[in-house]
């Protein structure tokens, strides 16, 4: 198939110009292919900034909307959206998750109710900004309980639809949730809302900025091992697509990204089905820290996000996509 001999071939050639480097290029990115985080404070007129995160911000409802109103008009396809959680409304259960009038299902029906389908909106199924413990589900004895937390997750995942969320994203790696969850859905007349399950979530350090930015910080006891995947693995990887898969999921996701390029090409060749890539904060921050700090060029942004595309990613979740315009040229 590659076929070709020095003198006669030289891959040079083609590299010479900037034209010809464009003509031949086999990746891309377009707003197409990002998703938004978005982090949500109480309060009002308030942009928060987040300290490991240089450049990211939690914002007030009041403000939320113009950060959408500039993510339509960039034609990002869909936003993702957090909530910062006091912890007076954390609990040992994560009650706060079914709280109609919780952060995350106001900002849904405001978004809605301005911005209608102009934009996606995806809500992580999980716990863990809610709990006094930091965990995705409920604890027994250390243990993450798996089936008394899907029914809590059920819960979660009706409201969130009930409030006109796009997409549900389980990021809370349950095992059997993704089927309990469009059981559920269905059985309510939910039939069109879609799932985007994080199939394949390692247990990461990588995760640590974000537990700042959702104010779990320092609550988390212990680690997650006994239900995130163990970074040791690939095979399993495919199992846990296999199962979403058969159980209703429209969209995988693999989190972290950069280190898990060959997990990303992996699940896209055997199942040839959507898969996002999630650049999580602790890559963010490694990278904008790097950059602010002068010890590498803003470039390596763009290089390490087409490394996504290049791998078989169809979306990545990236805390630049509001700043494309600096990083796409
Ligand atoms: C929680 C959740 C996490 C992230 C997204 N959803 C953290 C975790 O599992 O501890 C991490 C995102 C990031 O690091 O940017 N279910």
């Amino acid at each position: 198939m590659i076929t070709g001999k020095f003198p006669a071939l030289r891959l040079r050639r083609s590299r010479k110009n900037d034209w010809s480097r464009r003509l031949i290029e086999e990746n891309n990115l377009t707003p197409n292919d990002f998703i938004l985080p978005i982090f949500l404070i109480e309060g009002k007129n308030k942009k928060q900034p987040i300290k490991s995160m240089p450049g990211v911000y939690r914002y007030t409802l009041d403000k939320v909307l113009h950060v959408i109103d500039k993510a339509v008009k960039k034609k990002l396809p869909m936003v993702a959206l957090f909530p910062y959680t006091k912890i007076k409304k954390k609990n040992l259960l994560g009650t706060e998750a079914l709280n109609e009038d919780n952060l995350v299902c106001r900002a849904i029906q405001l978004i809605k109710k301005k911005f209608k389908n102009e934009i996606g909106i995806m809500c992580d199924v999980a716990l863990d900004p809610y709990t006094s413990h930091g965990h995705d589900g409920l604890v027994r004895s250390g243990y993450v309980l798996n089936d008394e937390t899907i029914k809590i997750l059920i819960n979660q995942s009706l409201l969130q639809a009930q409030m006109g969320c796009d997409v549900l994203a389980p990021s809370d790696m349950m095992d059997g949730r993704i089927g309990e969850i469009r059981k559920s859905l269905d059985k309510n007349g939910y039939h069109m809302t879609q799932i985007l399950s994080y199939a394949v979530k390692y247990a990461s350090s990588f995760y640590g900025p974000f537990r700042d930015a959702i104010g779990s910080k320092g609550i988390l006891k212990g680690n997650k091992k006994n239900y995130q995947m163990d970074f040791k693995n690939s095979n399993e990887a495919l199992r846990e697509v296999a199962l979403d898969i058969k159980e209703g999921a429209d969209m995988i996701m693999v989190k972290p990204g950069l280190p898990y390029l060959d997990i990303i090409r992996l699940v896209k060749e055997n199942f040839k089905i959507p898969v996002m890539a999630y650049q999580v904060s602790g890559e963010y921050s490694l990278l904008s820290n790097g950059i602010d700090k002068g010890l590498i060029d803003q470039n390596i942004i763009l290089e390490s996000l087409i490394s996504f595309k290049r791998a078989g990613a169809n979306a990545i979740v990236s805390y630049y996509a509001d700043r494309l315009d600096k990083i796409l040229i």
